[in-house]
This record gives structure tokens, sequence and C-alpha cells, in this order.
């Protein structure tokens, strides 16, 4: 427990379970207000929900039910941080992935994608930065993109390109709404163990979580903790002068040669 972000309000989407679960919590362990805002209460992992965990450690949470691709649900959303004072940190964390053929995709599973992880960033960001320009206290916008929005994966075509978009929208909307002292913040994340990657991937504990671990100079896959201490670095007033920046959370697999680990 911190007072880092004491008089903080922030609205975590996808805050239920995995990455965003962890950034709720560690959020508000650090004295933060948080709205936890999700397609559904109970952590896909299992567990107390977010909102109740955080308020039997002692802070002040609400659950809404939002989905990300719906606009005036993200208004709603970021409505519910008035109860609390008004938003000052907004976490686009709530994401999708599907591995498919590139040759074989159809425009409805692209424009699925695309809704949740881009268009949801868009206009989570644009909900949260209008009530932050009325209060005129500035604030601190984080979107969670991946290692998947710096280098191509040919087995995640439609994947990569909401990422990158997500990379380039972080450092459009820094220029935009640094004028209001309103910093936009991307952090990209490599392989973390979550329902995600386990069940929706089937990458935990198989061959290619074995290689990534090799090849990874730190010798291990990410936990939604290591994603949480980077958005909370963002979030909050340590990271006062840094605006634009795509924070690399990977154990160093995307900037080195990679070989670490190989025999
Ligand atoms: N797990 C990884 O290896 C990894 C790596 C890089 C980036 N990421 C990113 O981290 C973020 C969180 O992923 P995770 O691994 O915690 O996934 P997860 O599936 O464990 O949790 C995602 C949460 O988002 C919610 N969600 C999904 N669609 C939503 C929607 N339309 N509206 C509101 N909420 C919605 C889900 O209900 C769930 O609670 C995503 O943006 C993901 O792309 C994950």
């Amino acid at each position: 427990m911190s007072d880092l972000l004491a008089g903080d309000v922030a609205v975590v989407t996808g805050g239920s379970s995995g990455n965003g679960r962890q950034i709720s919590l560690t959020l508000a362990e650090h004295g933060a207000d948080v709205v936890v805002a999700d397609l559904r209460e109970d952590p896909r992992e299992g567990g107390t929900p977010t909102h109740e965990r955080i308020g039997d450690e002692g802070g002040n949470a609400r659950f809404v039910e939002c989905d990300v691709t719906d606009v005036e649900n993200l208004r709603g959303a970021v409505d519910v941080a008035d109860e609390f004072g008004g938003v000052t940190v907004m976490v686009n964390n709530a994401g999708i992935t599907h591995s498919s053929d590139f040759l074989e995709t159809k425009e409805a599973e692209y424009e699925q994608l695309m809704d949740v992880n881009s268009k949801g960033v868009f206009f989570g960001a644009q909900a949260a930065a209008r009530k932050m320009v009325d209060h005129g206290r500035g604030g601190s916008i984080v979107n969670i993109s991946s290692i998947s929005g710096l280098t191509g994966r040919g087995d995640g075509v439609r994947y990569c390109t909401s990422k990158g978009a997500v990379r380039l929208m972080t450092y459009a909307l820094a220029d935009a709404l640094g004028r209001y002292d309103i910093r936009v913040n991307a952090v990209h994340p490599g392989l973390v163990e979550t329902s995600m990657s386990a069940d929706d991937l089937g990458v935990i504990g198989s061959d290619s979580a074995a290689a990534y671990e090799r090849t990874t100079p730190l010798g291990r896959i990410g936990q939604p903790q290591d994603v949480a201490d980077a958005t909370l670095f963002l979030a909050g007033p340590r990271s006062s002068f840094v605006n634009g920046e795509s924070l690399v959370v990977d154990g160093g697999v995307t900037n080195t040669w990679g070989g670490g680990w190989e025999e």
C-alpha cells in the first residue's frame, strides 16, 4: 500500500480478468479509486470479482458492465468515475485475440478484433479525455498494446494490425492531448500467463511457451503483475514527463537477438 495515486480515479477496461484485474488491484493498492469496466464481473481465471477484492482490502471500487465496442457503454463507464470525483487515469486494456490463417480470414472476424482492440481504445481514450478536459486537472491514459504491435507475426495478422494501430494511436493522442496536460502512453507486453494465453491461444504449457522462455533473455514468460507495474508507473506522477512512449514489457525478447537460453 502507498499513496502514490491518492486522489486518482482510474477506469480499467477488461478489469475483471488477467492483466486488467492485476492492473486494477495494483492501482488500488497505491491509493486510486477504481472503476472496473468489463463484459463480465467474474474473473475468467476464477476468484473474487476485482471490485469486491479491492473493497475487501480497504479500497474503493465499482464494477460497471461495459462492452468497449459500444461507445455509449464506454461513456457510461467513465461517467461512473464521477461518483469518485472524476476520471484521472484511463487504462484501455480490454482485448481479444485469435490466431488465424491470413488467407482464410473473414471480414466479420477482422471487424470483431478491430472493434474490441482498436476502436475500443480510440473511444475509451476519447470518453476519458473529454471528462479530463472538462475537469481541467489533466490525466493519464495508458493503452495496453502488445509486442504484436511492434513486430509482425504471420499467424496473427489481424491481432498485429489491431495492436499496431494502438501504438500509433497512442503517439497521435499524446500530441493531441498534451496541451491539456493529459499524457498518453502504451504498454507492450510479451507473452503473459492469463486466460487469453492459456485458454484462447493454448500457449501456456505448450512448446511455444517453452520456446519463449528459452529465447527471452530473462528466461521466463510474463505475469500480470509485470504489466500492472509498468501501468502503475505510466499512470502516476513518477512518469510526469513521459508522453507518447511505448514501454515494452517482454523480458527483452523483442529488442535482443533472442538467443539467450538456447544451448
Ligand atoms: N496475455 C498475453 O499474453 C498478452 C500479451 C500481450 C498483450 N496482451 C493484452 O493484454 C490485454 C488483456 O489481456 P489478458 O491476457 O488479460 O486477457 P483475458 O482474456 O485474460 O482478460 C481480458 C478481459 O477483457 C474483457 N473483455 C473482452 N472483450 C471485452 C469487451 N468487448 N468489452 C469489455 N471487456 C472485454 C474480458 O471479459 C476479460 O475480463 C489485452 O489487450 C491483450 O491483448 C495480452
